[in-house]
């Protein structure tokens, strides 16, 4: 074991940091030596399981006696130490001092400020409703999946609820599976985690909050000292990637549909690192740690930062390099896109070796309407039942329905937050004009604490109108669901219509106080989904490419985001607590948008591809789904992007590849397979990133003979920032599919670009790599990124697509 260490390099590079910057007292550290999984994943170094422990508490005590012999006590608090996938540890120091001192030590390599990590989800869908309409059975439910352990980086998850029930699962007495021995998991108990809540389909559970706890962010009667989710994200995210099948989704007394996981067979690994406020990027390295040395099969992250973090390059935080080596040890990592769109480069999400899920809207609809008397009808929303029968029901403003002299105000009146103006006699059997007003927009007043006072006062049910001023671009909590009547017109001319008639109907007395309320109108179900048939259309908020070198947003040779899945209107498992969403307390289910619903989307249908095929690598089930993605409809018309304001046909950089197919992606034909090695000619190939920047990031340096460009990533994808003259792409596919197949290449080329390739027609035998050269010429500076893409089409049937994007500029550097 000894002679490993003389490979250990003897010369500290440090990250320079700009002191006057620094707010977070929590710094993670990254040292020298190797972490546990070098000796793991080394061919010369196959260590057993107990050696990677004894090297792991010899790392961990190392860390300390390292930090004792150069800190005083008192000036610092180790957090953590990592010790699997990173060598290093996380600490809270108290002064610069101690700092300097760490940055002047013999032994470190790089040292990072904590960041700030956030939730991708998203309390603005554009259009309600639309959810992915389809949770698809692939190969027959309860085995999809099966073998496979899913771990979540999450906000934890809530055992109690049926998506995570155990389906008599095969489990061993530590309540770990069988089938996949190889997973390690621990579970942790504590408040309102017992220990039965690990039962075969929640396979390992633990926690991570010392830098939340540091920071001061931390509280346990709110976020619970255990893994359970107190905000309801983390439950979602899991039951959507592999929550049981068929489980009835129930919100206020309402049979929404049934939901299940992509992969109902897979088990669940837990490991919460964010709360209701969010988390910091040191829980989640120390999260990461834990999953991979637990031996999760797939992570997925519907987290990131909340800008581009600082440093040499976005792809060398230590998130990013983390994951890296968590590729290196075989596991596949999905990853949210962020919630910046529809701006260009809001991608947040980086690196070649992740999988970047951008969100689409699908076809479902929850549309509510509304009948008046007069015989005119509005169309609004609200997951809301409707009026008795087909009766028509008075109409009344809140205002003329409550005592004037109370001091509750008007706005209060107005908003329909208190039942205590309201004179029952008066609202009895009538619906309530209430207004969406700014309180709503500051969440003072919620839409349900609307619904509740019409419940508590006896009124029949309640039409919310919108405010001029406030207007109607974001309605906070349209998704909730309701138990009385009620509808939202979310558009400014139903609201005033309904006003108009309102005003012109009601017989006031000179005072003006309402003699007789003879407007009327009936509400209709809201709660019943209507599916357009219309194909998946990309969500204005999903994040988009080009990706980015750094935080200076130089745009990267990189496809980002590399795929798409439906993330609008998802309904999936809730915890009830919900501290992060007020809108949804106490409900089992939740009605909600963003990138972070995409992604365990993609992670569930993973884990069908890895059930399939074992032995693929990440890069080559990556690549699956990326080729065999779709990017038209049915009627052969291109998927669609919402931008700011109206609808275009999708680029790669609003979709990547686009919207899954799971059965093609089980068998894709060809794959492009990418090692770690590759990924550091990668690295070494990064705008800006030298040999000493790779090597503080991770231990080791770039190889002598250099990739000219990033470009030469073996990905299922050719995007070249910055096109001067020409430039050749090699791309090399393997055949996986039975027996010999023919192909032949196709090329639609960017505008402004000519490529030629060769070969033109290949025959490949199963395992075969063929060598694809492309040459791309510039015929025309654009100045802008034009799309184009090359099609393998094999004789037996499989079509391999690949999205390119290029920028024709002027001159080098442009
Ligand atoms: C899961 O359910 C099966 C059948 O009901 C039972 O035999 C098994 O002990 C359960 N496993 C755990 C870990 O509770
Ligand atoms: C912690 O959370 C509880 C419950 O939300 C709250 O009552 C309490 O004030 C919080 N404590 C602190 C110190 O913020
Ligand atoms: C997936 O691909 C198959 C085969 O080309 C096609 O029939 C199907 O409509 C595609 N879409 C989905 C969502 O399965
Ligand atoms: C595939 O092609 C090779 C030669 O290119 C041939 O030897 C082999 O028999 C073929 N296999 C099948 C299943 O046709």
């Amino acid at each position: 074991m000894e002679s490993i260490f003389t490979l250990i390099l003897l010369i500290s590079f440090i990250n320079t940091w700009d002191s006057h910057l620094i707010e977070a007292k929590v710094f993670m550290v990254l040292m020298e030596e190797e972490p546990g999984v070098s000796f793991k994943t080394k061919q010369a170094y196959r260590w057993s399981d107990e050696d990677v422990m004894v090297y792991k508490e010899r790392v961990s005590s190392g860390h300390d006696i390292f930090l004792q012999s150069l800190l005083q006590r008192g000036s610092y608090t180790k957090l953590y130490s990592y010790t699997h996938l990173l060598n290093g540890f996380a600490i809270d120091v108290t002064s610069e001092k101690v700092l300097n001192n760490l940055q002047n030590a013999k032994g470190v390599r790089a040292i990072h400020e904590d960041v700030k990590m956030e939730k991708f989800t998203t309390h603005t869908p554009d259009f309600l409703g639309i959810p992915s309409g389809v949770w698809p059975t692939l190969g027959g439910a309860k085995s999809s999946g099966e073998g496979v352990v899913i771990g979540l980086i999450d906000t934890g998850i809530n055992p109690f609820h049926p998506s995570f029930s155990n389906q008599s699962s095969p489990v061993n007495s530590n309540g770990v599976l069988t089938k996949s021995s190889k997973f390690k998991g621990k579970c942790a108990v504590g408040d309102q985690f017992p220990p039965t809540a690990c039962n075969g389909k929640i396979v390992g559970a633990q926690y991570f909050a010392r830098a939340a706890i540091a920071a001061g962010e931390f509280n346990t009667t709110r976020d619970y000292a255990s893994p359970f989710d107190t905000d309801g994200h983390g439950s979602h995210t899991a039951s959507t990637a592999a929550g049981n099948h068929q489980i009835p989704v129930i919100s206020n007394n309402f049979n929404y549909g049934y939901a299940s996981g992509m992969a109902p067979g897979a088990r669940i690994a837990v490991y919460k690192a964010l709360y209701a406020f969010g988390g910091y990027m040191s829980d989640v390295v120390a999260a990461v740690d834990q999953a991979v040395e637990d031996r999760v099969d797939i992570l997925s992250l519907s987290i990131g930062p909340s800008s581009v973090p600082a440093g040499t390059s976005s792809f060398l935080n230590v998130l990013e390099t983390q994951l890296l080596f968590a590729t290196k040890a075989g596991v596949l990592i999905f990853q949210a896109a962020g919630n910046g769109g529809p701006s260009s480069s809001s991608i947040l999400s980086f690196s070649p070796w992740i999988t970047s899920v951008a969100a689409s809207v699908t076809d479902r609809r929850y549309i509510n309407s509304i009948k008046l008397g007069s015989g005119q009808s509005f169309t609004g929303t609200g997951l809301a039942p409707p009026t008795d029968g087909e009766v028509f029901f008075p109409i009344a403003a809140a205002i003329d329905v409550c005592e004037t002299n109370t001091n509750t105000g008007l706005l209060t009146v107005d908003s329909c937050q208190n039942t205590e103006p309201f004179i029952p006699t008066l609202v009895r059997g009538k619906l309530i004009i209430c207004t969406y007003t700014f309180d709503f927009e500051f969440e003072t007043a919620s839409i349900a604490t609307v619904a509740d006072t019409i419940q508590k006062i006896g009124a029949a049910g309640f039409i919310l109108t919108m405010n001029p001023d406030v207007g109607s671009v974001q309605i906070k909590g349209t998704t909730a669901t309701f138990r009385v009547p009620g509808i939202i017109l979310n558009n400014m001319q139903a609201s005033s219509a309904l006003w108009d008639y309102y005003n012109s109907e009601t017989i006031r007395s000179s005072s003006g106080r309402v003699v007789d309320f003879t407007a009327t109108a009936r509400i209709l179900d809201g709660r019943q989904a209507i599916y357009t048939g219309q194909a998946p259309v990309v969500a204005s908020y999903s994040s988009r490419g080009p990706d980015v070198n750094n935080a200076l947003l130089q745009t990267a040779d990189v496809l980002k985001p590399n795929i798409m899945a439906p993330g609008s209107s998802i309904w999936a498992a809730w915890s009830p607590n919900s501290e992060g969403d007020q809108f949804i307390k106490g409900q089992d289910f939740a009605l909600v948008s963003g990138t972070s619903m995409a992604t365990p989307h993609i992670a569930g249908v993973a884990a069908l591809i890895k059930q399939t095929h074992p032995n693929w690598s990440p890069a080559a089930i990556t690549s699956a789904m990326m080729t065999t993605a779709d990017v038209a409809d049915r009627h052969g018309d291109p998927i669609l992007a919402q931008q700011s304001n109206q609808l275009s046909p999708a680029t790669p950089f609003d979709f990547g590849a686009g919207f899954i197919n799971s059965s093609r992606a089980i068998d894709p034909g060809l794959v492009f397979h990418t090692k770690f090695q590759n990924y550091i000619e990668f690295l070494c190939a990064v705008p800006g990133v030298d040999d000493m920047s790779v090597r503080r990031a991770l231990g080791v340096g770039c190889p002598n003979k250099r990739k000219a460009w990033c470009s030469d990533l073996n990905t299922a994808s050719v995007t070249v920032s910055n096109l001067v003259g020409s430039r050749k792409v090699i791309r090399k596919v393997t055949s996986v599919g039975n027996g010999n197949e023919t192909y032949k290449v196709n090329i639609r080329e960017p505008l402004g670009v000519k490529i030629t390739v060769s070969p033109r027609v290949f025959k490949v035998s199963k395992n075969a790599i063929t060598v694809l050269r492309l040459v791309l010429e510039a015929t025309e500076v654009t100045n802008a990124y034009t799309f184009g893409e090359m099609v393998l089409r094999g004789s037996k049937n499989h079509v391999v697509r690949v999205p390119i994007a290029v920028y024709v500029g002027s001159s080098l550097g442009s």
